[in-house]
């Protein structure tokens, strides 16, 4: 498993890396708004049918749109793709932003429908 990180730190490092400006985080109010067109906006955390684990989060973040790259060939300058912070970024940055962000991912319930016997 990975060290904790510190969630308070995590959410400073948010604002401070400047995710804001593309994310909104599902339940957190007191962010800054981000600057770029609102239906561009990625929100982070809220409902999800997968659940989101800390290395899914770390990939997000260290590997960004691998798969987007990786077919596009690079990235063009209408792309509002993740930036690259892996030269900037300190570890415990990396772990304090996991440490904010996977609490923000509620996970829903699986459907057990077809067990269900009233
Ligand atoms: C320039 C806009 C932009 C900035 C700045 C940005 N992101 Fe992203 N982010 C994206 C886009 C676009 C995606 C979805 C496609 C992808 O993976 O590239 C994404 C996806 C993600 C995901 C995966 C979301 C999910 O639920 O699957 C995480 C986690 C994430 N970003 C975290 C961060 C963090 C942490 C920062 C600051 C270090 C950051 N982002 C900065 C644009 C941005």
């Amino acid at each position: 498993m990975f060290p904790e990180g510190d969630i308070v730190r995590g959410k400073e490092t948010f604002v401070e890396l400047g995710c804001t400006e593309c994310h909104h985080v599902s339940g957190i109010g007191d962010l800054p708004r981000y600057e770029i067109e609102a239906n561009k906006v990625i929100v982070l955390g809220g409902e999800v049918r997968t659940t989101k684990t800390y290395g899914d989060l770390i990939t997000a973040i260290i590997h960004p749109s691998e798969s987007v790259t990786a077919i596009a060939g690079g990235r063009t300058d209408a792309d509002p793709g993740m930036p690259d912070v892996n030269d900037t970024m300190t570890v415990q940055q990396m772990l304090d932003l996991v440490t904010f962000l996977s609490p923000q991912y509620v996970k829903l319930e699986p459907l057990y429908e077809e067990y269900y016997m009233p």
